[in-house]
């Protein structure tokens, strides 16, 4: 056998306990498949005392992360830290200028200095790996890197949020409301230290911005995003779309287009019938569009400890097999900057709810609205008519309007005239319709 890999390991969270355990429990399957023992000789977290579960008493302890990172015991640095700055950009930086291989699950950070990291490894020479930093235990990475290499990639999709799929999930299945959603979601432990950046479409939007990299062999803009979380959803949305047969999904979309590559994130009306609209709860699914391969659809856990781990995991198997892949798929010298397509140029169908008043012709100026901005309407349902009292003339009435293939320019010219107009009470509520297989 070779010589053992020694890990230094950044995060003792739910994710690296769960990975020390399962290094330790499968040591013997491990050293089987890599032809090599993997040990832990390093860990580092804030707590020293924290009963996590996980025997560490006889590895080395370090109370600094970048100590850990440049601790000439060990050859891979995992960083579970999380955030994109402060001590896991420091100890990834130092770890890689000390030449570790370094296996993150940080999205947040990649997203940010993932083009710098890697040009940083392929200086030093060693690895940076990240299966877990994009849709947690799905191997969405070494997918796209490996499996699909010999594909030209025309789109990538998916559900990479188990927080707010959970949420929306429940608000559809249960009725339940958003706040007590996202309360269970947190107490599973599937949100973010920040839920904001999950309700709000930012750890959606990492993720995003790495498959987009994977998938166009181009340079990471997370900032070049079009992002809208899942805040404004109601009830009543989501029944909406149950009636006319849809469900209504944050996804993370990256296509190209004739104006560049268009990158969004933001609640989508998916039909009933699709693939993508079965994925419930807290699973991730990740969807590729490959010329040769056509598409390809992957399933699974998007978060918690051991799932994660699992993506780590795989990733410190390469590392022990002398398995090395450029990070980004090819030399970062190769990598295409980033061309934004416009989204005010993005094409497709939209659901559209107004608070209409109750009174003559108002529906006639919306119609004509939609009309002169070249809007066609695919079918128009006013909901809750009979619950007027006699006397409440001129109360809102919600209105859903599908409108067919559009742009999004016309729809948000149209809305902002309807909403000038005095024919609607409050604000718009618009929602993009993916038509998806
Ligand atoms: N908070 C994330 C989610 C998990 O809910 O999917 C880690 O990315």
């Amino acid at each position: 056998m070779k010589p053992e890999l020694r890990v230094g390991v950044a995060g003792l969270g739910t994710v690296g306990a769960s990975l020390v355990r399962q290094l330790q429990s499968k040591a013997d399957l491990l050293a089987q498949r890599c032809g090599r023992p993997i040990v832990v000789t390093g860990v580092s977290a804030r707590d020293r005392t924290r009963d996590r579960g996980v025997d560490v008493s006889g590895i080395q302890w370090f109370d600094n992360a970048t100590d850990l990172a440049r601790f000439e015991g060990i050859d891979v640095f995992v960083e579970l830290i999380g955030g994109d700055s402060g001590p896991a950009d420091e100890s990834v930086r130092a770890a890689l200028a000390a030449g570790k291989h370094v296996v993150t699950a940080n999205k947040a950070l990649l997203a940010r200095h993932g083009v710098e990291l890697a040009r940083m490894a392929e200086k030093a020479g060693v690895t940076l790996s990240y299966e877990a930093a994009a849709a947690g235990g799905i191997p969405v990475v070494k997918t796209m890197r490996e499996a699909l290499a010999g594909n030209r990639i025309n789109r990538i999709y998916g559900i990479l949020n188990g927080t707010c799929n959970y949420i929306l999930t429940r608000m559809e299945q249960d009725g339940i409301d958003f706040a007590a959603c996202l309360a269970e979601a947190q107490r599973l432990g599937y949100a973010e230290a920040d839920p904001t950046f999950d309700i709000e479409g930012n750890d959606t939007a990492h993720k995003l911005a790495l498959l987009t990299s994977l998938a166009f062999g181009c340079e990471i803009d997370a900032d070049a995003i079009y992002l809208e979380g899942i805040t404004s959803i109601t009830r009543a949305d989501i029944e909406a779309a149950s009636e006319l047969g849809y469900r209504i999904k944050l996804l993370g979309v990256a296509q190209k287009t004739d104006t560049g590559i268009e990158q969004r994130v933001h609640p989508t009306m998916v039909p009933k019938t699709s693939a993508i609209a079965r994925i419930d709860g807290v699973l991730n699914a990740v969807a590729v569009d490959g010329d040769a391969v056509g598409e390809v659809v992957l399933v699974g856990p998007g978060a918690g400890g051991d799932a994660t781990a699992s993506a780590v995991l795989s990733d410190l198997v390469d590392v022990a097999r002398d398995n090395a892949v450029p990070a980004l798929g090819l030399a970062v010298s190769r990598l295409k900057p980033y061309e934004a397509a416009r989204m005010r140029l993005h094409e497709g169908g939209y659901y559209i709810r107004l608070a209409v008043y109750d009174r003559s012709g108002a529906f006639a100026e919306i119609a004509r609205i939609m009309a002169a901005e070249g809007i066609s309407l695919e079918s128009i349902m006013q909901r809750d008519r009979a619950r007027t009292q006699a006397g409440e003339a001129g109360a809102p009435q919600p209105v859903i309007l599908i409108t067919y293939e559009t742009t999004e320019a016309a729809v948000k010219r149209a809305l902002a005239t309807i909403t000038a107009q005095n024919v609607i009470a409050g604000t718009p509520q618009m929602i993009r319709i993916e038509k998806l297989a």
